[in-house]
């Protein structure tokens, strides 16, 4: 199962994505984790691991990178179905059963669009072969340009996380709207909300598939604050939406 996960800007797609790592980790799944957001670093830190290298690095940069794609050179992974082990081991930071994979950041001022970054997340979700046990999941980056830059092609699952504001449920629509054109199966979590706020969300959204409403959680924020990886009891109810959609593949 791939699964990518999106949302808007801060909405808790990196948190949600860290958790439920660790929550399929749980249910006893091999998680391989693609942060596809070329802006935030936060990830690795919610894991617990180090910044591996980045695979655009690996490649030589965002621009010979591209070439490679373009002219279907350079390594295998790029142009063939691949497993996780085939990728370069310095790519790969590795914690229990939690493998991170990092395509590319931008890192400084006048260095250029993150377009080829998209042309790579784009083709290593659609190469990458998983076995029987193994689960990826994607972190995109805010909003809707990875759907542009068709990093969904070789995705089962789009997991929209919407946190309390009007934005969220716009874009959520647009997402709809997308996810039907490409053919996608899309799924909601509604992150931050108490009961109250989250039967507003449940009203406006009608009958839109909802796998869970997560919390606010102060330990989340704390953890956020210092750096610190998070933990799977901060948000226990994450294991509930893994549980659903390992249900949903046996299906
Ligand atoms: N359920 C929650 N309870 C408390 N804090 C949360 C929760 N979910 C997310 N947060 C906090 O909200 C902030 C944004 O979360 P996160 O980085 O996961 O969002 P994001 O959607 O990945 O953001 P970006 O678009 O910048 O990548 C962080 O400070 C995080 O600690
Ligand atoms: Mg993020």
């Amino acid at each position: 199962m791939k699964i990518i996960v999106c949302g808007k800007g801060g909405s808790g797609k990196s948190t949600v994505v860290a958790l439920l790592a660790k929550a399929f980790e749980r249910l006893g799944r091999r998680v391989i984790v693609m942060d596809c957001d070329e802006s935030n670093p936060g990830l690795y830190r919610y894991l617990g691991v180090k910044q591996p290298k980045e695979l655009i690095e690996f490649l030589g940069g965002r621009k010979a990178a591209l070439e490679k794609l373009n002219k279907g050179s350079g390594p295998t992974f790029l142009h063939k179905e691949f497993f996780t082990e085939e990728l370069p081991r310095e790519c790969i930071e590795k914690k229990g059963n939690i493998f991170l994979i990092t395509i590319g950041k931008i890192h400084d001022f006048g260095q250029g669009c993150a377009c080829p970054m998209g042309a790579v997340s784009r083709k290593l979700i659609k190469n990458i072969k998983l076995k029987d046990n193994e689960i990826l999941l994607a972190d995109t980056d805010a909003g809707v340009e990875h759907f542009g830059r068709g990093v969904e092609e070789g995705c089962d699952i789009i997991l929209f996380v919407i946190d309390p504001s009007m934005d969220s449920l716009i874009l959520a629509q647009k997402v709809d709207e997308i996810c039907r054109r490409l053919e996608k199966r899309l799924f909601y979590v509604i992150n931050r909300a108490n009961e109250k706020i989250a039967r507003i969300i449940l009203e406006k959204m009608k009958n839109k598939n909802v796998l869970a409403i997560l919390p606010e959680k102060e330990e989340i924020l704390i953890a956020g604050l210092h750096g610190e990886e998070l933990k799977l009891k901060y948000l226990e109810e994450i294991i509930d939406i893994a549980d659903k959609l390992l249900k949903l593949i046996h299906h």
